[in-house]
């Protein structure tokens, strides 16, 4: 079978499903240019080129894991994210584009306020302290995460991206804890952070199931974790937080600046506060 005889019928196949999705032809692109090891234009380019038993093998298997919700991130390790490839696994949450907008938001206060220290609170794959410390030469972080496996995975993305800036992993300190704890941490630095946020007894759609539960539930309430964030009393704080959690201004009365920023759809989906 060609190229374009597989796709035709990878797509059709992705489709027959309970939940048809409306980007088949793209997830079917990205899984098979994963499997040649090739970009889309040689999909197109030779599209009449007869592929191997086991290369379609392989397509056609990773296909039926989509239609099983397994996310196509965790079947290709990557992740598109802030203009950058990342690795990703199975182990760490899979970026959201929305956390782009924290980062920039991140990004800014850095810079109007000449900061060089920052704590990043559950690191996951790695991607903010990643980006931050790319744009920001000048700039230290000690990054946490409870879990082991998303530190293995925020740790291999730091590898790969020192080939873009030799002094990435000096100036990324990786520590496994709860939030800060057994850290020295300066109050008067800022705290990124993209927390769990969901309620415990939330139904989570089918696809998150296979995600780190831990990334994504904080609590009975939703909010915990983020509030133990709040207590840490620092003089920055840029926090991502659910769409129904506006409530939490009231928590944050001490700040001098706050803001409350919206997402790509319009929903609330974080904060930044500041006490100068
Ligand atoms: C929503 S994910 C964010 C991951 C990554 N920063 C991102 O934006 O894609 C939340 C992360 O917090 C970590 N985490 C959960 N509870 C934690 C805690 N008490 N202390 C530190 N990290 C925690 C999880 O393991 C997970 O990696």
């Amino acid at each position: 079978m060609t190229i374009k005889d597989v796709l035709n019928i990878g797509v059709k196949k992705r489709l027959e499903c309970e939940n048809p999705t409306n980007r088949g032809n793209l997830e079917c692109e990205i899984l098979l240019c994963n499997i040649l090891n090739k970009d889309r234009i040689f999909l197109h380019t030779n599209s009449n080129l007869a592929l191997q038993d086991s290369t379609i093998e392989t397509f056609f298997s990773q296909i039926e894991r989509l239609k099983n919700n397994y996310p196509l991130e965790y079947i290709t390790k990557k992740v598109s994210f802030y203009s950058m490839e990342f690795f990703i696994d199975e182990g760490a949450l899979i970026p959201r584009p929305e956390t782009e907008i924290l980062i920039d938001k991140v990004l800014d206060l850095i810079k109007k306020h000449n900061i060089t220290q920052i704590y990043e609170i559950g690191i996951g794959s790695g991607i903010i302290s990643i980006i931050l410390a790319l744009h920001c030469k000048n700039l230290k972080i000690t990054a946490t995460d409870i879990s082991k496996q998303s530190l293995k995975i925020a740790r291999k993305n730091l590898k790969l991206k020192s080939k873009l800036d030799s002094t990435l992993e000096k100036r990324i300190k990786l520590v496994q804890t709860n939030l800060l704890d057994n850290i020295a941490f300066d109050k008067n630095a800022l705290i990124v952070s993209n927390p769990p946020y969901i309620n415990n007894s939330y139904k989570i759609p089918l696809n998150l199931a296979f995600e780190p539960q831990i990334a994504l539930f904080g609590g009975e309430i939703g909010d915990e974790i983020i509030r133990q964030i709040i207590d840490l009393d620092s003089t920055f704080l840029c926090c991502e937080i659910g769409y129904n959690q506006c409530y939490l201004k009231k928590y944050l009365s001490h700040y001098k600046f706050v803001e409350f920023y919206k997402d790509y759809s319009n929903l609330t989906r974080g904060f930044v506060a500041s006490k100068v």
